[in-house]
């Protein structure tokens, strides 16, 4: 099996799973220091494969050595599917990579993702120039970094892996970089919203969401056209109507411990509540329920003017959607409704061929026909849920709509190890690599456990005898750790 190329060399930590939420100001010290420095290649440049591609890897990092002492581990981040602006917060002791470096008297880098706000190897997202841009070379970009960055603080030059303790963490895709079983039809995350949201508000969605499929499949024209005008949502293709619906749903996974805050439960208190008396958990009914998210919806995510078709069609290959190069959300729709006999909040119209049909509009020249994702073949490169590698540590949240892609899923039982440890809170996505976030006792306790490991982790390392030269990129693909 191949594991990721980092497992031996550094320790890991991987915290939640997709989209990276950002959360408001923690309680901060002082602003670090935050020297923005340029990685980049003045060599002839070659892939990770060893072919030649013209010149290219210019990778943001920002770098604070506040807390470092001689000796101590170099903690590594990336906000992985986002432009890096605005992410310097994770050097700091707002997220747990400062609380590491604190303990542990530590140096924090966040490293751009290539292809996301300035680290592009090329002038535009094309599919040709986006060849580069899978896994493998996303993991083979953070050994690199690794082992080739002069850092710029005393000692800077002498930290790669070879001397100094490594710590990459990362919440999401970035910590899936490190370990992550891969899923397509993953019906599993509205499953998990509606298990954990207020019962009366799911209810009343699930009763919402039967009746739109029970209309739209009916093929009755003037019921289709009567509940399009209660959602002021006039779509041409119904699939597009019924995923239109789940947005206000999405929302949930920014949630973190402070409930009274944010779109969803204000959501949900819309539902509910009449005359200010909140209904009990069988909700108010379909009648008030269907009315309230008719008028919910389409004026914050639309505005008043555009058409639906524009704003929430995806039919149509000229849009802005599928061309604009800025435009991280496109990634991160394998996303559909539960399948017939399985309560849901999102409609059944939602299927893996809904998304399909998208891909060959972002990516023409690759996908000339929908096409599954090959799902099976990253699992078998990664490890997917049977991933083993040691001193890596998962931080998942109950109430994370991602979980049932980790090793924390229901219906599985994968055991904790210490040096393999799972713990598990009652967080939200990526609850628990903010630090503000120890207001929830159980969000605190897997932070605790997490600096614990380290702590232990650290306590015996001893830098690796490895004898393979990580200086050449042509090299990385025959390091990779068996
Ligand atoms: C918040 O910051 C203030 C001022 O620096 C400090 O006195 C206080 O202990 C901090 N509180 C927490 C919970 O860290
Ligand atoms: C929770 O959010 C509300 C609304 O944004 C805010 O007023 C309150 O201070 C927050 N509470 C905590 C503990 O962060
Ligand atoms: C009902 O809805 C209100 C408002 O959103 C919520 O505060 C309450 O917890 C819900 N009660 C139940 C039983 O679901
Ligand atoms: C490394 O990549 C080259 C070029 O793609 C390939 O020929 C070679 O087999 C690879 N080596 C390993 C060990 O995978």
């Amino acid at each position: 099996m191949v594991a990721p190329v980092l497992v031996g060399t550094f320790f890991l930590l991987a915290t939640g799973a997709a989209a990276v939420g950002r959360t408001s100001k923690g309680n901060i010290s002082r602003p670090p220091v935050v020297p923005k420095i340029l990685f980049s290649s003045t060599e002839p440049v070659t892939d990770h494969n060893g072919a030649e591609i013209p010149p290219y890897n210019t990778q943001r990092y920002w770098h604070t050595w506040e807390f470092y002492e001689p000796g101590g581990p170099i903690i590594l981040t990336t906000p992985g599917e986002e432009n890096a602006d605005g992410y310097e917060f994770l050097l700091t002791d707002q997220s747990i990579n400062g609380l590491i470096a604190q303990q542990q008297h530590g140096a924090t880098i966040v490293l751009e993702h290539r292809y996301y706000g300035y680290s592009n190897p090329y002038i535009d997202l094309s599919t040709e120039s986006l060849r580069y841009h899978t896994i493998q070379q996303a993991i083979d970009d953070l050994e690199y970094f690794a082992y080739n960055v002069e850092l710029a603080m005393p000692g800077g030059n002498n930290v790669t892996p070879a001397d100094a303790s490594w710590i990459l963490t990362g919440c999401s895709y970035a910590g899936a970089l490190t370990s992550f079983p891969k899923v397509n039809d993953y019906w599993g995350y509205f499953d998990i919203v509606r298990q954990f949201m207020p019962q009366n508000c799911s209810a009343d969605v699930q009763a919402v969401i039967s009746y739109i499929d029970e209309v739209v499949t009916s093929n009755d024209a003037a019921q289709i056209s009567t509940i399009k005008e209660v959602f002021n949502m006039d779509l041409t293709h119904l699939d597009d109507f019924a995923y239109a619906l789940a947005r206000s749903l999405y929302y949930w996974q920014d949630l973190h411990g402070n409930l009274s805050n944010g779109y969803f439960y204000s959501f949900c208190d819309a539902l509910e509540v009449v005359d200010g008396v909140a209904a009990g958990a069988e909700g108010q009914g379909l009648d008030h329920a269907l009315q309230v998210f008719g008028s919910w919806l389409v004026p914050p995510v639309c505005g008043s003017g555009t058409p639906a078709d524009e704003c929430l069609g995806t039919y149509d290959p000229t849009s802005y959607v599928y061309t604009d190069i800025n435009n991280a959300e496109r990634s991160w729709m394998w996303i559909d409704g539960a399948p017939e006999g399985v309560p849901t909040i999102v409609s059944r119209l939602i299927t893996p061929a809904y998304i399909e049909r998208q891909c060959t509009y972002y990516f023409p020249e690759a996908f000339s026909a929908p096409t599954a994702p090959r799902v099976d073949a990253t699992n078998a490169a990664y490890g997917g849920w049977f991933v083993q590698a040691d001193r890596l540590f998962f931080a998942n949240g109950k109430r994370d709509p991602w979980r049932d892609a980790t090793v924390s899923a229901d219906g599985t039982d994968f055991s904790s190890t210490s040096m393999q440890p799972i713990a598990v809170g009652d967080g939200f996505h990526c609850s628990d690599y903010y630090a503000q976030n120890a207001q929830d006792p159980t969000v605190a306790a897997v932070q605790n456990r997490g600096l614990a490991a380290i702590k232990e982790w650290l306590s015996s390392w001893t830098p690796p005898t490895d004898t393979c030269d990580h200086k050449d990129q042509g090299d990385i693909n025959g390091s990779i750790h068996k």
